[in-house]
């Protein structure tokens, strides 16, 4: 999933939209961006919206962001929305991996109950979203088999810490938020989920955007939150990989496939090892997904 719009779930008319926009994954959402008068209706709506889109040909992967686990909504959220059938839960401001346990193991009653395979509900997690968040993320390594990705939040995070800014004058993350960052990929990376970076909120400068998501595609994030529909074609573009890319990826599995005994080669001047044929060969899986 190289691009995971956010929709409003109450808002009919964006929830109209969301299959129009090329979002690899659309997060259905009943949190912050819910008012509480709000959140029944929005359960209605996203469950009416996933039983329709999930038998769709060719659809995005449909993903409802539940309310926290300490709010008393999370539970109406899941017995609103687990019948429709999302393909998974963004959890937001779980403290560590046993939240997304206590999740994981509602989900297996939910199923059970329902007569529908254990473990077909997938988990996101949005991490670091609290301050103990950011000190917990080696948790993960233990974290249940239905999380398939992490991805991490610095606009609530700021708001505990007292912050009065994330960013330095030029846009790059200040000290804190980086390291929030840098832990969500890391801990994604080692504990073989998806790193996905966080949202972009100055949804007007695509080019501030563009270059974000550069940054992030160069460090080993595979996908990124979006808050707004201009922002997905941009995402998509980035996290997919390039003809040169993809080239390059040809040309070193194709060096190890003609020099089966050789650890290490040259490739236009280059010296290439494991590690770049590892890289290839992500690339060229990520490429396949991508349908490039
Ligand atoms: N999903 C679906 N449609 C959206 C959308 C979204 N996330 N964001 C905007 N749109 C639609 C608008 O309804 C509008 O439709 P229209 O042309 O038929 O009127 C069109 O896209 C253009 O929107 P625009 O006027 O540029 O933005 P806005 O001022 O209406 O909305 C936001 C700005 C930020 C409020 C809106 O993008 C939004 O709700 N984003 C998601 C917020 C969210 O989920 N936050 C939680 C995660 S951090
Ligand atoms: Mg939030």
């Amino acid at each position: 999933m190289r691009s995971l719009l956010f929709i409003p779930a109450d808002s009919e008319k964006k929830i109209g939209k969301a299959l129009n926009f090329g979002a690899d994954c659309l997060l259905l959402d009943l949190e912050d961006s819910v008012a509480p008068s709000r959140k029944a209706e929005a359960r209605v709506l996203a469950a009416a919206f996933i039983a329709e889109a999930r038998h769709l040909d060719k659809r995005p992967r449909l993903f409802v962001r539940i309310n926290a686990l300490d709010s008393s909504e999370w539970e109406a959220d899941l017995q609103g929305v687990l019948p429709s059938g999302p393909d998974g839960i963004l959890l937001p401001k779980p403290r560590d991996a046993n939240d997304v346990e206590r999740l994981a193991i509602t989900l297996d009653h939910a199923e059970a109950k329902a007569g529908v395979p254990i473990g077909c509900t997938r988990i996101l997690a949005l991490s670091a979203e609290i301050p103990i968040a950011v000190l917990t993320f080696p948790t993960y390594f233990e974290a249940s088999s239905r999380l398939d990705g992490i991805t991490w939040g610095a606009e609530d995070l700021s708001a505990q810490m007292g912050s009065s800014a994330t960013r330095e004058p030029d846009g790059r993350w200040t000290s804190p938020y980086k390291l929030a960052r840098d832990m969500c990929l890391f801990t994604a990376v080692a504990a073989g989920r998806q790193p996905i970076d966080t949202v972009y909120v100055d949804f007007r400068n695509l080019a501030g955007l563009a270059e974000e998501c550069r940054i992030a595609a160069r460090d080993g994030f595979t996908g990124k939150l979006a808050i707004h529909p201009d922002q997905v074609s941009t995402i998509n573009a980035a996290f997919t990989p390039t003809a040169a890319e993809i080239a390059w990826a040809n040309d070193i599995v194709a060096l190890f496939r003609d020099n089966p005994n050789s650890g290490a080669l040259s490739l236009r001047g280059q010296m290439i090892d494991r590690p770049h044929a590892i890289r290839a060969e992500r690339i060229l899986a990520r490429a396949k997904l991508a349908g490039v």
